[in-house]
């Protein structure tokens, strides 16, 4: 391990302004693969995700909400690190622009390159787009307003979003200072921005016709790092944001071992619309701070829709718990990793993602295996036959696309071809589907004086099989584990260093009936399942209990009062956690299951009529489920439950336990 170059790979960190769906989930299920790819490979990893949680938006959202906007981006952190658990993102570090080392490590960093002349005082006018939390010149607008002596008053920016007129004191970064040292890093290390049409991008259309000062600070929102020599301005978003590769590494503290290790970063991986951030203003903050650069900054495309990019109000998102649930970890990892080519666009089309679990992964490597381990139960009681080189020409063949495969695989890997990795995998996975037909072992059975080129079918078999379970570790999670067991491999992880084909264990006993590992999905149903729940709006609250601060958030789809009758949305919901609330006599805090993605929390005016909480535990109540979330007593509230007034009383209406969590009371 000591000879090879430790690896840090980084995601961007995600703006937490709503739920993730799969385009965003894509570059850290891309970033996890390569970081699984060399830890296999020996390389020590440090693989960076996090939340980018300052910012005018996100002060938006928390009042939205009803909360503070620590409160907000708390239960976001919950939300997103359950979310990567659940797609397996095996990442070392999450890092929060709120974490209190990246905080000072970003004020440190300011007022240094203010001292040294990189930054200064001054003024800033220009149309600025709250929703992109970016100032556009007025050319860069898509539409402008105008009045009737043709100035212009408004106007929209390239994303539609509405954008105003702004001036303010700001303090700015001299970025024309380093262009030529850019542009000679450019030409120096040609491997610097990936695909390289990018680079001539940026070149032409902002480093050559000279950059502009970059605007580093805001003083008319709160919620961001304030400026130690001049607290009314707060960093605006980008070097807050870009610091966070720095600071969670411990760069410019005590404990900076980290920093020294990994940096410069192997490789910062990051969607095509935030390359000018990684490629201009980010290296040349390095520079000014005397660091070394990047060796890589890596940009992929999007995921779209037929219809453009996904967006609630197109009802067109996707999100991946629901395709996880439905077709398991592994078909999504597949889906994604292997439809997104190299630097370009993805288009996500129900018929594509049904198709891709049929043919690749139900049909050719589902049936690979199947009949492998079929056979070998049949012609050989189970016992994989040992590995003996080649008996007959088509071995060879056989072995030869393997060794093939494995070269090209691992170029492609080095290359960050992700895509083109699997493609490889697959190549080998038909070549054994062919290999079956030609070698026509159920002919070679009936005559025993072919038994040994029998044997040596069924062991190239299994070890094609071994080969890509090992190739597919750093995509899949699951499937090589399962493949190595129908295999009746004892091993559950392969190092990758030298893998080679001819090293199938001896001794192993194959299971004697193999489940398939992607049952074959009926195409028409579910296209028609992924088209109904891409119409789905998002559910109304994604709520997460986090029993130590109580921070639940609701996204707010709904507003309701109570005379809007028809707006209210009723629900039943299980009652999973009940307690006083301390200090106040009436209050009981109940958790509560109403089918949303967590728990959601109501705090209800009733404690008196049920003096043993705790009984109330299992049953089921009916609730509003679509008021604004407030706050009680410091505690927030998500919603009522319904009770009946009688006798001066109150009871809670319960409803049948057989009736699931999350019904709509219509
Ligand atoms: O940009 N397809 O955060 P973010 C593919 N906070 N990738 C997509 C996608 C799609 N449809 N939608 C989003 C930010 N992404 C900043 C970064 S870094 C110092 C600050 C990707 O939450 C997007 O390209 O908007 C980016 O890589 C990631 O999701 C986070 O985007
Ligand atoms: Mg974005």
């Amino acid at each position: 391990m000591a000879d090879k170059k430790p690896f840090y790979i980084t995601t961007p960190i995600y703006y937490p302004s709503g739920r993730l769906h799969i385009g965003s989930s894509y570059t850290t299920l891309f970033c996890d693969a390569m970081a699984r790819y060399k830890r296999l490979t020996g390389h020590e990893v440090f693989f960076l995700t996090g939340l980018d949680e300052h910012g005018q938006k996100i002060e938006q959202k928390a009042e939205e909400n009803g909360i503070t906007p620590q409160e907000y981006v708390d239960s976001m952190a919950v939300d997103v690190k359950k979310l990567w658990k659940h797609l397996e993102i095996n990442y070392d570090h999450f890092i929060r622009t709120t974490d209190k080392q990246h905080v000072e490590v970003v004020q440190k960093t300011f007022e240094r390159l203010l001292a040294q002349g990189d930054i200064y005082l001054g003024e800033y006018q220009g149309w600025y787009s709250v929703s992109d939390e970016e100032y556009f010149t007025e050319t860069q607008l898509m539409e402008v307003y105008k009045d009737d002596q043709g100035n212009v008053i408004g106007g929209k920016a390239p994303s539609g979003h509405e954008v105003e007129l702004v001036t303010e004191e700001c303090y700015f970064f001299r970025m024309g200072k380093y262009a030529d040292r850019l542009i000679e890093h450019y030409a120096a290390h040609p491997e610097f921005i990936q695909p390289e049409s990018r680079k001539t991008e940026m070149l032409n259309n902002f480093i050559i016709p000279g950059l502009e000062d970059l605007a580093l600070t805001r003083t008319t929102f709160k919620w961001g790092i304030e400026v130690p020599s001049n607290p009314k301005h707060v960093v605006y978003v980008w070097i807050d944001a870009l610091m966070n590769y720095l600071s969670a590494l411990g760069y410019s503290t005590d404990n900076d071992a980290n920093f020294q290790k990994f940096w410069p970063a192997s490789v910062q991986v990051i969607g095509k619309e935030i390359v000018r951030f990684h490629t201009i203003y980010w290296p040349i903050i390095l520079m000014a701070l005397d660091l070394p650069l990047p060796e890589k900054i890596y940009a992929h495309g999007w995921i779209v829709m037929k219809d453009g990019k996904m967006s609630k109000s197109k009802g067109n998102v996707v999100y991946p718990e629901m395709l996880v649930e439905r077709y398991g970890l592994d078909a999504l990892r597949y889906y994604l990793l292997r439809s997104m080519p190299f630097g370009n666009d993805s288009v996500f089309t129900p018929e594509d993602f049904v198709a891709r679990v049929n043919y690749d992964l139900a049909n050719d490597l589902g049936n690979l295996l199947n009949r492998t381990v079929a056979m070998i139960n049949k012609y050989c009681d189970g016992f994989v036959p040992k590995y003996a080189s080649h008996v007959t020409e088509f071995d060879s063949g056989l072995s030869t696309t393997a060794a093939n495969v494995i070269g090209n695989y691992r170029k492609a890997m080095e290359n960050m071809e992700v895509s083109v990795a699997l493609q490889e995998i697959w190549s080998l996975v038909s070549r054994a589907n062919k290999y079956i037909d030609e070698t026509e072992p159920w002919v070679l059975a009936k005559d025993e004086e072919r038994r040994a080129e029998l044997n040596s079918v069924m062991v190239h078999l299994a070890e094609s099989l071994r080969i890509v379970g090992v190739l597919l570790q750093p995509m899949l999670t699951q499937t090589p584990g399962k493949i190595f067991k129908q295999l009746g491999i004892d091993q559950v992880e392969f190092n990758m260093e030298s893998i080679r084909f001819g090293e199938f264990p001896n001794d192993c006993k194959v299971i004697s009936k193999g489940t398939p590992i992607f049952p074959r999905q009926d195409a028409e149903e579910e296209i028609a399942y992924i088209q109904e729940k891409m119409n789905e709006k998002a559910p109304a609250n994604s709520v997460v209990w986090n029993p130590e601060e109580t921070t639940l958030v609701s996204s707010k789809e709904k507003p309701a009062k109570f005379e809007d009758f028809e707006k209210v949305e009723l629900k039943v919901a299980e009652i999973i956690d009940c307690q006083k609330v301390e200090g106040a006599d009436k209050l009981l805090q109940f958790r509560l299951d109403a089918g949303d993605e967590g728990h959601r929390q109501i705090l209800s005016g009733i404690a008196e009529f049920y003096p043993d909480p705790s009984e109330l535990v299992g049953k089921k109540v009916a609730i509003v489920a679509n008021l604004k979330p407030r706050k009680i007593r410091g505690l927030i509230s998500q919603g009522m439950i319904l009770s009946a007034e009688y006798d001066g009383k109150l009871k809670m209406i319960e409803v049948p336990k057989s009736i699931p969590n999350g019904s709509e009371l219509a």
